[in-house]
């Protein structure tokens, strides 16, 4: 990147579309990897911090995101309609992997308008924070099969780290659980 950066022939619309996508994707990991661990952590304390921290990079990563596909619209190489930034397919460069992009974007409007509601619907946006899973894997299958930068191994590596991540925070939540609650013996007897 910091030769392309030097190059003054790479247009910094196309630097700023890679960075912001980069950066973002970074961000929404993360957030997401706190997120699956945050309600495992037992002390109040640290899981405040956790939720703060799981806010802030969910927020910026969003930001980012934003800057990306305004990018992708203004950057004269790839011609992508203000549609396709919603709607999958709508986009004349790349329409499948663009698209991927484009639905993950969606399901990031969806979880956005939901937890600006989250007080109003608990239970839906609780249900549908779930979609931050497909978001993030949709979102990395788009970088990888389209990014310039997807062939070189920092990116690769960042996918790789940020997949071991979410597995260990998954495991860590499921080690974490309550146990189910044993039946008591009486009651045992109802049943049989
Ligand atoms: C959650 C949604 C999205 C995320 C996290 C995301 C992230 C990324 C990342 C990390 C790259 C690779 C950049 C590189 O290799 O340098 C990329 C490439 C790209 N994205 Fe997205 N993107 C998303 C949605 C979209 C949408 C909705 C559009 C279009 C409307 C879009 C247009 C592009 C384009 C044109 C490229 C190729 C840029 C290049 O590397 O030359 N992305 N995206």
């Amino acid at each position: 990147m910091s030769t392309v950066a030097a190059n003054p022939e790479i247009p910094w619309t196309w630097l700023m579309l890679r960075t912001t996508g980069i950066v973002a994707i970074v961000l929404l990991t993360v957030s997401t990897v706190i997120g699956i661990a945050s309600p495992a952590i037992r002390s109040p304390k640290v899981r405040l911090v956790t939720i703060s921290l799981h806010n802030a990079a969910a927020a910026t990563g969003v930001v980012l995101l934003l800057g990306h596909v305004v990018f992708a619209i203004v950057d004269s190489y790839v011609s992508i309609s203000p549609l396709a930034v919603v709607v999958p397919g709508a986009s004349d460069w790349k329409p499948l992997w663009v698209g991927v992009g484009t639905v993950s974007f969606d399901l990031l409007l969806l979880l956005l308008i939901t937890t600006l509601n989250r007080f109003r619907a608990p239970r839906m946006w609780k249900a549908v924070h779930l979609v931050s899973y497909a978001l993030l894997a949709l979102a990395w299958v788009h970088a990888l099969a389209i990014g310039s930068d997807a062939a070189d191994l920092p990116l690769r590596v960042t996918a790789l780290v940020g997949l071991a991540a979410t597995a260990v925070a998954l495991v860590f939540r499921q080690s974490r659980r309550a146990p189910d609650r044993p039946v008591p013996a009486t009651r045992v007897e109802e049943f049989v």
